[in-house]
């Protein structure tokens, strides 16, 4: 049986695999409204809040606790790991701007579409490139840890949260997202 350690780092590659298609779809709105077109407001709207509720709410804090307890156990592979939390303020911080840009842009201001695409762009970039990070080397050194000790990390408090998304029933709030999704 896995430990419960191994069970939250697959949840975290699997919260990986379901951000990088929710960054598929948003992408796709970035590519809309560059080409002149209005954008699905709406859908953009789901997927920040999407963001918000699930990995800025969830899936970060967790990363937390995994790279806080990575950094106590093995200092000798805690190179870069000071950096993270910041990462995920920066990232949340992002995820604000843009939900900024949508309001206004909603609100019928015209000037503001150019800067959504640029915070969308800088967002979708930003997030993507800290999930290769995690994935190719955060992710790997906490592997090490737990393949020594597998209940290196006590993951009691978590509760496990469900993804209001991709796990089971989606919630009513989020069916443009879901449907968004399946046209990939
Ligand atoms: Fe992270
Ligand atoms: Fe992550």
């Amino acid at each position: 049986m896995e430990s419960d350690t191994r069970q939250l780092l697959s949840e975290l590659r699997e919260d990986h695999r379901n951000m990088a298609l929710v960054l598929n779809v948003l992408e796709r709105t970035i590519e809309t409204a560059a080409s002149g077109a209005d954008p699905d407001f709406e859908l953009i709207d789901e997927i920040m809040r999407y963001m918000t509720v699930y990995p800025d709410a969830v899936h970060h804090p967790k990363e937390d606790i995994v790279y806080a307890e990575l950094k106590k156990q093995r200092p000798d592979l805690a190179d870069g790991l000071d950096d993270v939390p910041e990462d995920h303020q920066q990232i949340g911080e992002l995820g604000s701007k843009l939900r900024d840009d949508v309001e206004a842009v909603v609100a019928g201001a015209a000037v503001r579409r150019q800067q959504f695409i640029l915070d969308a762009l800088k967002y979708v970039g930003r997030l993507r490139s800290h999930m290769a990070w995690e994935e190719t080397d955060l992710f790997t050194r906490v592997d090490t840890m737990i393949g020594e000790d597998p209940h290196a990390v006590d993951v009691d408090e978590f509760l496990h949260i469900k993804d209001p998304v991709f796990e089971l029933e989606v919630e009513a709030g989020f069916r443009r997202l879901m449907s968004g999704l399946q046209i990939d």
